[in-house]
């Protein structure tokens, strides 16, 4: 299972998130990355963790004031992006467009859709992988395989229906080792969180909580 932990702009100390996230995917058959805000990509990405920038812009080096470009993020050390978070949230063209540009950059692409309809679209632009988080229970801690198992169903079969190649996570609500595995039993080939650990007091304990199953 891929876990992509996602600090948004929570204020955690995002050297020691990206800390514990290395120490516990050392320690586990499972993938662990982290995805810090931009201005922090560098020095995460210099703990050897898996990096993962937030989003990228659908642009190429020019005249793009206070954007994102796909580059800098690789250069920046990023192993990959995230690209329409349902905080972030992009036109269909723009999201085809940040797939390209990351591309173009060598780095891995997530992207994010709100139900399985989305899905279906989102895996037709051809990222490595697309996440499905119901955007309500985002925070929640309620996790989305147990208060809508059918959402990740759906999403698994949407994105297979499109391209086999596609792996699906979801998100929204994880925080246990149970929760990792209900997404699993559902079709998930991983999961998208932050709260879980981004807010928990001790980041590696809520970190080896999640894996502890697997
Ligand atoms: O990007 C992950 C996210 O939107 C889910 O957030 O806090 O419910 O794990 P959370």
């Amino acid at each position: 299972m891929f876990v992509l932990v996602n600090l948004k702009t929570y204020p955690c100390d995002p050297i020691e998130v990206a800390e514990a996230v290395r120490d516990v995917d050392d320690r586990t058959d499972a993938r662990l990355a982290v995805a810090p805000q931009a201005a922090h990509l560098e020095r995460v990405a210099e703990t050897g963790v898996e990096t993962w920038a937030q989003h990228v812009d659908p642009i190429e080096h020019g005249s793009n004031t206070g954007q994102t470009l796909a580059e800098s993020v690789a250069d920046a050390g990023a192993d990959g992006t995230l690209i329409n978070h349902s905080e972030q949230r992009l036109k269909l063209a723009d999201i085809d467009g940040s797939v390209r540009a990351a591309e173009r950059a060598g780095l891995e692409t997530v992207v994010c859709a709100n139900n399985p309809a989305q899905i279906g679209a989102a895996a037709a632009l051809g990222p490595d992988a697309v996440a499905v988080e119901p955007p309500e229970l985002i925070g929640t801690g309620t996790p989305v395989s147990q208060a809508d198992p059918d959402v990740v169903e759906d999403a698994v079969d949407a994105a297979a229906g499109v391209d086999a190649d596609v792996s699906v996570l979801c998100g929204a609500g994880i925080s246990t080792g149970e929760d990792v595995v209900a997404a699993g039993d559902l079709g998930a080939e991983g999961v998208l969180l932050a709260s879980g650990v981004a807010k928990a007091d001790d980041p590696t304990a809520a970190l080896e909580d999640l894996v502890d199953p697997l």
